[in-house]
């Protein structure tokens, strides 16, 4: 026991470097599960050490809850769907900043304490050489930023898992009386966390934290839905560095880095997320939804346009005499629940000499890889997907593209129209291949709003119907017409 006390430092640093590698192995589907494995042992031996360096006392009170938290969480994980997974994660960040404001709180109520007990036994104390208990500012200033930052997180989380869980009481909020409310209640809690600074004035140190509530709920309440992942993932950064801010005050290491790797990570997610849709994080935090730019772009003339339809049968015949096929899956294969019948179609071509691969848009669906969940829950062997930027330079010597549920991740519009409120993002090339066919239900618009002209392209074939249903029909017409 005493050896681990000793030793901690270093266990910590072990901790530290499995953190590093988990976020390394997860990376790539293929190091995923590897990836995994380091992150439990990382956290087992940060919980094991952290056990052996706190005082005995309140070990007790450390194991309830985790055994109370093991529970919650095992049932969890066994029955959540895939599809709940966005708004589970954003309910564990709002429980990451509630911690972040708790422990800030018992910090300072602490040293509060201790400073009660010496001026009421000043003299004895000072006789007996006890120094007057004393926190640094820049401790105060850890726990300040900790605390508004965990504040924050806690109710912007909890608002996120409403809206995502489509919870009557997590309404989108508008109007112009929005961003003054926003920008009051910010000033609020930066005015009295710096009073609360200077003076160490405790109604300070509670109004700020009331008032960094108030701001996380008002400040995300009005983000459209579909900009709920970016937000999750930005709190998710917020929720790191709000953990990184407690790690300083409890003098732990373990926990500033892996603070650090969560806030860095989150972060960075953001920033690609945002890139990906062509939007800045300002854009999706301050400027509304998307569906904005997309209502203006639907205000003008709308236009009966020509496009051509075909059957499940046409497409699998083309498709089984083709040498190479490229699946582009987006949000409708989700929604469709198509992955396995997809996976079915794409190894039935492959049996009958057809190169099939997969290509994925870093935003197609609505959360961050989430074909990549998909096609891997379907056992889709990973050589066979590609990320855009590897198979873009490749359609124009594809014979056929299937276009599964997706729209505004091929939509040409994002390349050579200015005024697309798209235009910008990066797409996948699919209007370059030899033949084009997307299935989807009807002409309606993807996400974004917008029309495709895709689906107006001279070499597009559509084919209308549910995902699922249409590539179960796609699969008994190849397996019938095999080369
Ligand atoms: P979308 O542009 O949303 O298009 C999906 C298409 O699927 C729709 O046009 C819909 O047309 C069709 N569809 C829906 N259910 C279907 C079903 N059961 N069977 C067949 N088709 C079905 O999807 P995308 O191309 O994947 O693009 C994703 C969009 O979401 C982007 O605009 C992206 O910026 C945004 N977004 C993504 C994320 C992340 S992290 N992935 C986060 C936030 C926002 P019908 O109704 O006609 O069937």
């Amino acid at each position: 026991m005493e050896l681990i006390r000793e030793y901690a430092g270093w266990f910590y640093l072990v901790g530290a470097i499995l953190f590093i590698l988990t976020l390394r192995g997860l990376s790539s589907p293929k190091t995923a599960i590897r990836g995994n494995t380091y992150g439990m042992v990382a956290m087992a031996i940060a919980v094991i050490t952290t056990f052996f360096v706190v005082d005995h006392v309140v070990v007790w009170m450390i194991l309830a809850p985790m055994a109370l938290g093991a529970v919650v969480g095992i049932g969890r994980a066994r029955t959540v769907p895939m599809t709940q997974m966005p708004e589970t994660v954003a309910l564990m960040h709002s429980l990451v900043g509630l911690s972040a404001v708790l422990i800030a709180v018992a910090a300072i109520l602490h040293n509060n304490h201790l400073v009660d007990i010496f001026s009421q036994h000043a003299d004895a104390l000072q006789a007996a050489g006890v120094e007057e208990p004393h926190m640094s500012k820049v401790h105060f200033f850890e726990l300040f930023v900790g605390c508004f930052v965990g504040a924050i997180t806690f109710t912007a989380s909890l608002f996120a898992y409403g809206k995502l869980a489509a919870k009557k009481w997590a309404k989108t909020i508008s109007g112009s009386w929005v961003k003054p409310l926003q920008a009051i209640l910010f000033a609020a809690m930066i005015a009295c966390g710096i009073y609360f600074f200077a003076a160490n004035n405790m109604t300070a140190f509670w109004l700020m934290t009331a008032f960094a509530l108030a701001f996380g709920w008002v400040w995300i309440a009005p983000v459209g839905g579909g900009d709920m992942p970016v937000v999750v993932s930005l709190l998710n950064s917020f929720s790191g560095w709000a953990a990184a801010g407690i790690g300083f005050t409890l003098e732990n290491n373990m926990l500033i880095v892996a603070g650090s790797l969560v806030g860095s990570s989150g972060a960075i997610l953001s920033y690609i997320m945002c890139k990906a849709m062509n939007r800045s994080i300002l854009n999706v935090l301050f400027g509304g939804s998307m569906s904005a730019g997309a209502a203006a772009a639907k205000s003008g003339e709308h236009v009966e346009r020509n496009h051509r339809s075909g059957s499940a049968d046409d497409a699998g015949f083309l498709m089984s005499n083709a040498d190479s096929v490229v699946i582009v899956p987006g949000y409708g294969m989700a929604q469709g629940r198509a992955q396995n019948a997809v996976k079915e179609l794409a190894t039935i071509l492959k049996e009958q000499g057809v190169t099939v691969r997969f290509a994925i848009h870093p935003v197609a669906g609505r959360m961050p890889g989430h074909m990549n969940v998909l096609l891997a829950e379907a056992d889709v062997p990973y050589d066979d997907i590609l990320e855009m930027d590897e198979i873009n330079s490749d359609f124009p010597a594809t014979d056929v593209v299937l276009v599964i549920g997706a729209n505004d991740v091929v939509n040409p519009a994002a390349k050579d129209d200015p005024s697309s409120p798209i235009y910008g993002m990066p797409i996948l090339e699919a209007y370059k291949a030899r033949t084009i066919m997307v299935i989807k239900r009807s002409m309606a618009t993807g996400y974004a709003g917008l029309d495709n002209d895709l689906f107006y392209n001279e070499k597009t074939m559509m084919i209308f119907g549910d995902a699922k249903k249409v590539v179960e029909d796609m699969t008994k017409s190849v397996n019938g017409t095999g080369h």
